[in-house]
């Protein structure tokens, strides 16, 4: 069947991350039915290498196209745009396609020192794709580039804890003690000459633990993130393909269809606490799903 504009919006990421992208999808498209896959089971994609979140990235682009008709989607990480969104182009070509880059361009923009931090996954920051991005902005600032090796999975786990009662040292949790790690490494933040007044936060996790680093760059570094020009570049794709819905996503309800479907391969109780937790919505509306790559298959069947 051909997706139409009653169809969802389909949104995945390595896990938890791509909900911040979520958040920011559902206050510009608040019409529009959505199914969010967290693939939490194969996370992180960040150390894991292009093959890998190639494999994991065809298998569930074909899993939402098949199973759910979605008329659209955002592939809600940098690190799977990074290894595979060039690939799923080629082979779902009318499918109309989001994927995220870190934000170098609206960071320029903003910055006053000309001094830029950029953090993401090793994936994505040592990629063919973010060396080309960076190579078109060479000599625009002076660019400080971090990967965070494990603060992903860090923040992924953080989820499922409960949140500390008392603001203690940042230092004082795993994903608070990485933050500091990597943020010392890159030099110094802050609104003076030489200081870094801008970090681009190049992974969909990153925003959830925006306090640790706030607390540790100081008050007037701003953080740029993705969500909304994504939310906005998704809209525009939809109104040309003539697939952006005008009925209100009530009426989908009503008919029984839930306006928005969780899913993850990982633990459920993980992408409940999280969805709870970061955009207040029902724990009832997350399930469970298995979505074997093609050689897990090959293997299974061997
Ligand atoms: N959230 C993902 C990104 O934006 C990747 C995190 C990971 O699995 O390493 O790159």
């Amino acid at each position: 069947m051909l997706p139409a504009s009653s169809s969802p919006i389909g949104v995945f990421d390595s896990g938890v991350g791509g909900l911040s992208v979520l958040r920011a999808l559902l206050a510009a498209l608040p019409h529009e039915r959505f199914v969010y896959l967290a693939d939490s089971g194969h996370a992180p994609y960040g150390e894991r290498g292009d093959a890998y979140v190639s494999a994991r990235t065809h298998a569930i682009t074909d899993y939402l196209c098949e199973q759910h008709g979605i008329k659209a989607l955002v592939v809600a990480c940098n690190t799977a745009t990074a290894a595979a969104i060039h690939e799923v182009r080629g082979s779902r070509p009318g499918l109309p396609l989001v994927g995220l880059e870190p934000a170098i361009k609206p960071a320029l923009a903003v910055t006053k020192t000309g001094h830029i931090g950029v953090i993401g996954t090793r994936g994505t920051l040592t990629s063919a794709k973010f060396g080309k991005l960076m190579a078109s902005f060479a000599g625009q600032a002076h660019f400080v580039v971090q990967p965070c090796d494990g603060l992903a999975h860090a923040i992924e786990r953080s989820v499922a804890l409960p949140v500390p009662a008392a603001a203690g040292p940042v230092s004082a949790t795993e994903t608070g003690a990485l933050c500091e790690r990597y943020l010392h490494a890159m030099g110094e933040f802050g609104t003076g000459p030489g200081q870094m007044d801008t970090l681009v936060l190049g992974c969909t996790h990153y925003i959830f633990v925006a306090d640790e680093l706030r607390a540790l760059t100081g008050p007037a570094v701003q953080f740029i993130e993705t969500g909304e020009p994504v939310a906005r570049q998704t809209q525009r794709l939809l109104q040309t393909a003539g697939l952006l819905n005008t009925a209100p996503a009530l009426a989908a309800s009503a008919s029984g269809l839930r306006p928005i479907r969780l899913l993850t391969t990982g633990p459920v109780e993980m992408l409940q606490a999280a969805a709870q937790r970061w955009l207040d919505l029902p724990t009832h509306w997350c399930e469970s799903v298995s979505i074997p790559s093609a050689q897990e298959k090959w293997a299974a069947s061997a």
